[in-house]
């Protein structure tokens, strides 16, 4: 059974009734399934089984430690892209042997924090990243692992704002210039290559195009191995697509079916890095319709959630399915006559790209109503701010049929922390010579 479905006209996350967790948390609120998480991470531990893959859920789709807890408990490991990242899934309760940490611009106090805490390896990106790497384990006296980041000029055939994997884009070494890489990597005595990595966007839907990156990568693959780097990972990155509107989704056994071969003809050991694939589906946004306002040709639904607390439609415009908490109809039943409305679904924020929906047909909906915003488990509260001093939504975990808040509600006293109104101590020009 899905994580959230309706029964008896009411939508339940497994098996609470989520309006009345709005009504008693209040809203804008997040719920996410404890089980959706867990499920999606072994539903690819099992697809890819015969090569034994590392999973590390990529941290930045979702950070919500009590999430990350779950999932450290079934033994996933972590992709991180900062120090926070790592530092959050330390806490809660990650193995660091299962950490990877990438990212374009590490700084030396991110490296160095990496290295004490002893993570899996880094994903490196560039030539200046190596020599950065390599100086601060020196410093260090230890060996940092790495693993190159390959720019396989793939088309993940996605949207252009999470393509990665083409050659304009800033992510990766380009294949020849990973071949320059090598000679650097050994006049560097402080680094061990042990990997190479990939990753070339995010939302791909199409089953082969992981495998084409890979493909397209095999004969770098046995160059490094004849230049006698003990090479021992395969890092694939993340980016499986899944269903905002019906079953758009990648199949994760007909996905790893196209990928398997190659990836054994590397004899490496796989690690893959998803992260909406594991948590998207798994959570929604929780939102009270605060006015029902006729303007022009249009009904707009104005809701307490804004593009500060899901900033997807505003920034990718992103198709977030939206339907009525308690509703006698399903979501996507055709609504016709006068059950139904045709509205633009708007948030407070003073923004005209602050829409979650245009011109969506909905069953006709009341002032106080609460509605979901589905598909709201990946770069929802991860991406959230507090634009307009709108405090950050509380999140709560089900499991079964218990619940419990994860992440208090902000208040606007935290919104005030650590500004002053007026110097503590004051400089001058003269103090910085
Ligand atoms: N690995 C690396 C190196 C990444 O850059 C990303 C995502 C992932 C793994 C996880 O990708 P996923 O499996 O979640 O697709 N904010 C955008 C998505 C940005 C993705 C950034 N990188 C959105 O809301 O669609």
């Amino acid at each position: 059974m899905d994580a959230f479905h309706y029964k008896n006209g009411q939508l339940f996350c497994e098996n609470v009734p989520v309006q009345k967790l709005a009504e008693r948390l209040g809203t804008p609120l997040y719920v996410y399934s404890q089980s959706h998480f867990v499920n999606q991470v072994e539903a690819i531990q099992r697809a890819f089984a015969e090569v034994s893959p590392i999973v590390c859920y990529s941290v930045k789709a979702n950070a919500c430690l009590g999430l990350l807890r779950a999932m450290a408990r079934i033994g996933c490991g972590f992709d991180a892209v900062s120090k926070g990242e790592i530092y959050r899934a330390l806490r809660a309760g990650a193995d660091p042997k299962t950490i990877v940490f990438a990212g374009v611009g590490k700084r030396d106090d991110e490296i160095d924090y990496a290295l004490e805490k002893g993570i899996l390896m880094f994903n490196v990106e560039s030539e200046s990243e190596l020599s950065a790497i390599s100086r601060v384990a020196a410093k260090r006296g230890v060996e940092a692992p790495i693993a190159l980041r390959l720019n396989p000029d793939v088309d993940p055939r996605t949207h252009k704002h999470i393509s990665t994997g083409k050659r304009e884009s800033k992510f990766g070494i380009d294949i020849e210039r990973a071949k320059a890489c090598f000679k650097r990597i050994r006049e560097l005595k402080n680094l061990r290559l042990k990997g190479l990595h990939l990753h070339i966007g995010s939302q791909i839907t199409e089953n082969d195009r992981h495998a084409e990156a890979i493909a397209k990568i095999l004969p770098f693959i046995g160059e490094v191995k004849q230049a006698d780097f003990p090479l021992e990972y395969l890092n694939v990155g993340g980016g499986y697509g899944i269903s905002y509107k019906g079953n758009e989704g990648l199949d994760i056994t007909s996905f790893a079916q196209k990928m398997l071969p190659h990836i054994k003809e590397t004899g490496l050991r796989m690690v893959c890095e998803p992260g909406r694939y594991v948590c998207g589906n798994g959570g929604v946004l929780l939102t009270r319709v605060i006015f029902d306002k006729p303007s022009g040709d249009k009904n707009f639904l104005i809701v307490d959630a804004g593009m500060n607390d899901l900033i997807r439609p505003a920034i990718y415009d992103a198709y977030h399915k939206i339907w009525p908490v308690v509703s006698e109809f399903q979501p996507d039943a055709e609504i016709t006559g006068d059950s139904g409305q045709t509205y633009d679904v708007v948030g407070p924020i003073c923004e005209s790209t602050d829409v979650f929906a245009k011109g969506r047909r909905l069953p006709r909906c009341n002032e106080g109503e609460t509605l979901a915003i589905f598909s709201a488990g990946a770069y929802g509260m991860a991406m959230a701010s507090t634009y307009n001093q709108h405090p950050r939504p509380a999140e709560v975990i089900v499991h079964g049929d218990k619940f419990w808040v994860a992440r208090e509600r902000e208040t606007i006293e935290d919104l005030t922390r650590g500004e002053r109104l007026t110097p503590k101590e004051v400089f001058s020009a003269e103090d910085l010579k």
